[in-house]
């Protein structure tokens, strides 16, 4: 059974054709739209390398079968920069070493990323820990990663106060 589902990927519309109901939203990113930057780990929840936004949301893709997310907006690793200017979040991970290998980075990344947008982190570092409990970093990089968080939330949360100071002028 063949069947066809429209999804807009870090911002471009794409129809993808799926022969297989079963297959999940990280193998359609990686085998299918060679889109490799989300990473497999456990290939079952439990370790959050595949973690991406559906609609804003954080989830592990893994878990995710692309054939009920037709209609969504999806959000990769590869879609945070622009150009050559990184995300916050990104840009704060090399500021404090919250990585060593790499490969669990991606997911850590986006986990933040929707941690941020949620409004839970708080620059609370132990709030932190708890809501990013799910994304293994087999290199122990916990203190940067945690120390990268904090910063891009005060970060980001500078941006848009100066956005909105902006907007109001
Ligand atoms: S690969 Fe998805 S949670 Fe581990
Ligand atoms: S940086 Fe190696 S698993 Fe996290």
């Amino acid at each position: 059974m063949s069947l066809s589902i429209s999804l807009v990927i870090n911002g471009e519309p794409r129809t993808v054709q799926i022969d297989d109901p079963r297959v999940t939203l990280l193998d359609l990113l990686r085998e299918r739209l060679d889109m490799t930057g989300t990473k497999k780990g456990c290939d079952r929840g439990q370790c959050g390398a595949c973690t991406v936004l559906v609609d804003g949301r954080r989830i592990n893709s893994c878990l995710s079968l692309a054939a009920s997310l037709d209609g969504a907006r999806v959000t990769t690793i590869e879609g945070l920069a622009e150009g050559d200017t990184l995300h916050a979040v990104q840009a704060a991970f090399i500021a404090h070493d919250g990585f060593q290998c790499g490969y669990c980075t991606p997911g850590q990344i986006m986990s933040a990323v929707g941690l941020i947008a949620e409004g839970h982190a708080n620059g609370d570092p132990e709030r932190i820990r708890e809501l990013m409990s799910g994304n293994i970093c087999r290199c122990g990089a916990y203190q940067g990663i945690v120390e990268a968080v904090l910063e891009a939330q005060k970060t980001l949360a500078d941006q848009a106060g100066r956005d909105g100071r902006r907007n109001a002028a």
